[in-house]
């Protein structure tokens, strides 16, 4: 059995692990949440790296054999640094976001909505000009939605507010695909789908990353492994609201136990 280590800021990166149980049921996750310095999307370059850089230390001392920065966040800026510095397969979510929404639009206009540290990476937008010089990327950088996620809000009036504001300027210019370029986002996506409207199509990194993830652990998975997997749930903060939050969101599987460590 193949054990992957998946990080993010807190549940965000949930919209990860949903994918992986959706397609690849036969790996052993284990999941940091670092929900003690959430939001990662308000910190510093040199910050992001450090705690990527721990988490994965920590990840990988407790047996994963691949990881999945499955935070927009971090892989923007410490994703490089990540894969020169540990020989395990490192993977990220911003080119699987770009390769799916290339793979959605008709019209070539994609918006991308994210954290204040992704946006300000510029990372979409330099990997959309290398791919399809001619296509038109329009961003946004959403900084109040995560304190709601976190809290398990996702459907409420005041989030809806909140996306109709950070939306419209998108829509204004006419997009007709929107990366939810933070992995806390799929959760708002009935929201964000009914503000954007049938021409927009949604794209979920998770789906490319999960993709991704299917090819690389393809050739280490040997004959039919009939063990079924225990996952591990482990956050910096407070356990029981992890299990709380994590267990009223869409992501088929109900957490049971939530460990707390405090990497550093
Ligand atoms: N979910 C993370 C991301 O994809 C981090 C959000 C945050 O903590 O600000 O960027």
């Amino acid at each position: 059995m193949i054990t992957v280590g998946v990080f993010d800021s807190g549940v965000g990166g949930l919209s990860v692990v949903r994918q992986i149980l959706r397609n690849l049921p036969e790996v052993h996750i284990i999941y940091y949440g670092d929900t003690a310095r959430v939001p990662y999307g308000e910190k510093s370059k040199e910050e992001l790296i450090y705690l990527a850089d721990i988490v994965t230390n920590y990840l990988l001392g407790e047996g994963a054999e691949i990881i999945i920065d499955a935070c927009n966040s971090t892989s923007a800026v410490a994703l490089d640094f990540l894969q020169k510095k540990y020989r395990v397969p490192i993977m990220g979510v911003i080119n699987p976001g770009v390769k799916g929404a290339i793979k959605a639009t008709r019209n070539g206009r994609i918006g991308i909505i994210g954290t204040e540290a992704t946006v300000k990476s510029g990372v979409h937008r330099s990997l959309l000009a290398a791919l399809k010089p001619d296509f038109k990327l329009f961003s946004q950088a959403c900084p109040g939605f995560v304190p709601f996620i976190e809290k398990g809000d996702v459907l409420s009036s005041e989030i809806y507010k909140l996306a109709t504001e950070y939306l419209d300027p998108l829509l204004r210019e006419n997009i007709d695909t929107l990366i939810l370029g933070c992995t806390h986002y799929p959760f708002l996506e009935p929201v964000l789908a009914e503000i954007s409207g049938t021409n927009v199509k949604l794209v979920d990194p998770a789906v490319e990353t999960t993709a991704d993830l299917k090819k690389v652990v393809a050739d280490k998975i040997s004959g039919n492994n009939l063990t079924k997997p225990e996952h591990r749930f482990i956050v910096s903060g407070d356990p029981d609201s992890f299990k709380q939050v994590a267990n009223s969101l869409p992501v088929g599987i109900k957490l049971k136990q939530v460990e707390s460590i405090l990497v550093k």
